[in-house]
């Protein structure tokens, strides 16, 4: 069978949007592997105009693989634990995760042993201006880094941890609760390479998750704080960012193992947004 799918670069140096595919469990063989091969080619997609179908969404979701339960249980949709529900959006057994402080390159579950694969992030509820979120080519960025800076990185691993990022978001975010003793040993620190290189592709990206990263394993504090920063300020220009102005409807697909992605400000007092996440989760 022919595919129906039509695919249209995004206005970056990655990412794709596939026209003519349909969101579903039973989507046609054919048609799922021209996403997949999409997917691994530009590494975001973006598909419009997807009902809003949460079973439809994870049923899709599973064939790209088994899908994570989110670590922040208070925040999964009443009626599909698969989908963890972001926004200012509160109502319906529904209570978003919303975190205030942005601009938090990362990728999604880095803090686990084996992190996730990819994530499908869905536009229910959308503000008309603000709320964006950014994605960044982190294949581009460490390809461009100086060979000094490419040697002086390699081998080095940094250490991902769910409670520094708790902490990160408490200091943003008045109010919220401190992470309890369970999670924390449920998640305890991970060492992930700062180079990290792809399982499918065998590409090489680099792995900034400032808010999550403590330390890099055998540096100090300071020392791991002040090379992320210098690696963050040049994989954060604008030549590798794509930013997605969301349209209710949109799902956005994106590699976790070959892009970051950070949310931005919305004006949650005049505005609701919802979104839904699922996660596939990585392979060992
Ligand atoms: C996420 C995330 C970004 C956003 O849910 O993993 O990073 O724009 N969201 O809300
Ligand atoms: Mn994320």
């Amino acid at each position: 069978m022919i595919p129906s799918i039509g695919i249209r670069p995004l206005d970056a140096s990655f990412g794709a949007e596939l026209t003519g595919l349909r969101i579903t469990g039973d989507v046609a063989q054919a048609d799922f592997d021209a996403f997949l091969e999409a997917f691994h080619r530009h590494h975001v997609l973006l598909i419009r105009d997807v009902p809003n179908d949460p079973a439809a969404q994870v049923a899709f979701s599973r064939r790209m693989g088994p899908l994570e339960h989110h670590a922040a249980a208070s925040a999964v949709h009443p009626a599909y634990p698969e989908v963890f529900c972001v926004g200012n959006y509160t109502a319906d057994g529904i209570t978003a995760n919303f975190a205030r402080g942005v601009e938090q390159w990362h990728a999604d579950s880095s803090f686990r042993e084996v992190p996730s694969a990819a994530s499908l992030f869905y536009g229910a509820i959308c503000p008309p201006e603000g709320g964006e979120t950014c994605f960044l080519d982190a294949v581009a960025a460490y390809e461009t880094l100086p060979d000094a800076m490419k040697a002086r990185i390699e081998g080095l691993r940094g250490v991902h941890c769910l409670y520094t990022l708790s902490e990160w978001n408490r200091r943003h975010t008045p109010g919220r609760a401190p992470m309890d003793e369970a999670r924390r040993r449920a998640f305890p620190p991970v060492a992930h390479p700062l180079v990290r290189t792809h399982p499918v592709s065998g590409v090489k990206s680099l792995f900034l998750c400032p808010a999550v990263i403590s330390q890099i394993e055998g540096m100090s504090v300071a020392d791991s704080q002040a090379l992320i920063e210098e690696l963050m300020d040049h994989a954060g220009q604008e030549r590798f960012v794509y930013r997605h102005a969301w349209r209710e409807g949109d799902l956005v697909v994106w590699d976790n193992r070959c892009t970051l992605h950070t949310a931005s400000l919305f004006d949650h007092e005049k505005y609701l947004r919802l979104m839904f996440r699922t996660t596939v989760a990585g392979a060992a």
